[in-house]
């Protein structure tokens, strides 16, 4: 295999950022070598190819812990092969991909199937997550053997509507996956007060009597018309996230679980998590760009596209949000990355549009952007989007970093090129982005996956060379 030699950059890592120059050989980072003045860094021999950076920032690729690829079953709002050329497109090299298909991943010969038709169609690597439903218990260690990245756990009603078991139960599964050893990713909010809210709010705007709540009721059509945005907020009250994040984190600590707190939205849940981390439970967490970008207001501007679960509330919460990156209460940042096509949001109520929305593709640029404007480092941008996720989900010293014996996965940005974000240019099916239309600072250039370029000058340029991620190897030849 050819060396790719990438010059003149600036380097970025989690730690510093410094004039250097990049080896990559057989795929691995072989030299990192800081530019002095004169002195040619490498003297490769036999053949190079030189990728030219001078200019560009040259970031360790993304790792982003959280994307829905749809495949199989919802391929038309996604597929494996869309999904992935958006992230190498946005400079993310590694994704984990959620359960939430059709069907769900919970049994250890659907991962393998789901394994099999994905298999050469990925343009990034990729590890693959494995359900816990209701009475999947006993598979668990089938799935963690068939080689899930992680488990996902899903305590509130969302995309697929896979129920958790009952409280009692998940005491055991925790006490499981400590045993396995795997992260175990959590959508914290609570069932029952969602269910009970929502036929709440349904029974109210159909007109009913609202101290006399129904079991069953769903909003119809017609009453679910006139539910606004605040009101749907009242269908996935605080308490919800509250409680389930509290619980959890107890969870983790009694049983020892690695427990990863997916998206969180709302101020008291970083409370929570930073008193669980005071007291030593085993928990990270993450929120995503929707929550640190937007507030009820964008989202009443904007309609059920902004609709993501949970839902995106007050600016009081997205700066608590901001803070908690900071005091690393919050270790990560993911997309979320959740295609629906934009038919099936646009003009349909609140309460019943389906909840999501993409950002795989975005991700960097529009972090890029909220660094030209002072609120995040380029070093705290690497952390928190592909050194300690990489960590966090064991793939690291592999990924993560920029560093000799790393993979060689490297995205060169331009800091200050301004493009405005189109439908036609994003890759997802799906083009139900909240930033259509919005110009953004700073650019993906080129996109690195183990030392083959895959986009270059904005394009995808390579064939789907992504590979699946095993946890069996952290210390890097975990792939098939
Ligand atoms: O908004 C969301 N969409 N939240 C989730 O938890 C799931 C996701 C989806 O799969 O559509
Ligand atoms: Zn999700």
């Amino acid at each position: 295999m050819t060396d790719l030699w990438v010059r003149g950059g600036t380097v970025v890592t989690a730690r510093r950022t410094f004039p250097g120059d990049v080896l990559v050989r057989d795929g691995r980072i072989a030299a990192v070598v800081e530019r002095t003045s004169g002195g040619a860094p490498f003297s490769p021999s036999g053949d190079v190819r030189v990728l030219d950076a001078s200019g560009l920032y040259v970031l360790p690729g993304l790792v982003d812990v959280h994307v829905h690829f749809r495949e199989p079953g919802l391929t038309h709002k996604e597929d494996f092969s869309t999904g992935t050329a958006a992230a190498a497109c946005g400079g993310v090299t590694t994704v984990l991909e959620m359960p939430n298909t059709d069907p769900p991943v919970s049994r250890p010969a659907i991962l393998d199937a789901k394994a099999a038709r994905l298999a050469g169609r990925a343009y990034v690597d990729y590890g693959l997550y494995a359900v816990i439903d209701e009475s999947n218990y006993a598979e668990l260690p089938g799935l963690a053997a068939a080689g899930a990245i992680a488990f996902k756990l899903f305590l509130g009603p969302t995309t697929g509507d896979i129920r958790a078991p009952g409280w009692g139960r998940l005491m055991e599964v925790f006490e499981t996956v400590a045993r396995l050893g795997l992260p175990l990713v959590v959508h914290a909010e609570d069932r029952d007060v969602i269910e009970y809210w929502q036929a709440r709010v349904a029974q109210e705007a159909a007109g009913g009597d609202a101290q006399d709540v129904p079991g069953q009721a769903s909003a119809g059509p017609a009453g679910a018309a006139g539910v606004d945005y605040r009101r749907f907020l009242a269908t996935r009250p605080r308490f919800g996230e509250v409680a389930a994040t509290q619980t959890v984190c107890l969870l983790a600590g009694f049983s020892g679980a690695r427990v990863h707190i997916a998206h969180v939205s709302i101020a008291q849940s970083v409370d929570i998590i930073r008193e669980a981390k005071d007291r030593g439970a085993p928990v990270t967490a993450e929120t995503c760009p929707p929550y640190l970008l937007m507030t009820a207001e964008d989202c009443e501007r904007l309609g059920p596209v902004a609709k993501i679960l949970p839902p995106i509330r007050d600016a009081a919460d997205r700066d608590r949000l901001w803070q908690g990156l900071a005091e690393n209460t919050l270790d990560i940042i993911a997309t979320d990355h959740a295609p629906h096509l934009s038919e099936e949001k646009e003009g349909k109520p609140w309460l019943t549009a389906p909840g999501g929305m993409i950002g795989v593709e975005t991700l960097l640029p529009a972090l890029l952007t909220e660094a030209s404007r002072g609120r995040l480092s380029l070093n705290q941008l690497v952390r928190w989007t592909s050194t300690r996720p990489a960590e966090i989900f064991g793939l690291a010293p592999r990924k993560g970093d920029i560093r000799p014996g790393a993979d060689g996965d490297l995205v060169l940005v331009d800091p200050g090129a301004r493009w405005t974000v189109r439908a036609e240019d994003l890759h997802s099916k799906s083009k139900a982005s909240p930033l259509l239309g919005t110009e953004l600072v700073g650019r993906v250039v080129h996109t690195v996956l183990r030392g083959q370029v895959v986009v270059e000058d904005g394009r995808l340029v390579s064939g789907p060379l992504g590979e699946r991620l095993l946890p069996s190897d952290p210390g890097g030849q975990g792939k098939e």
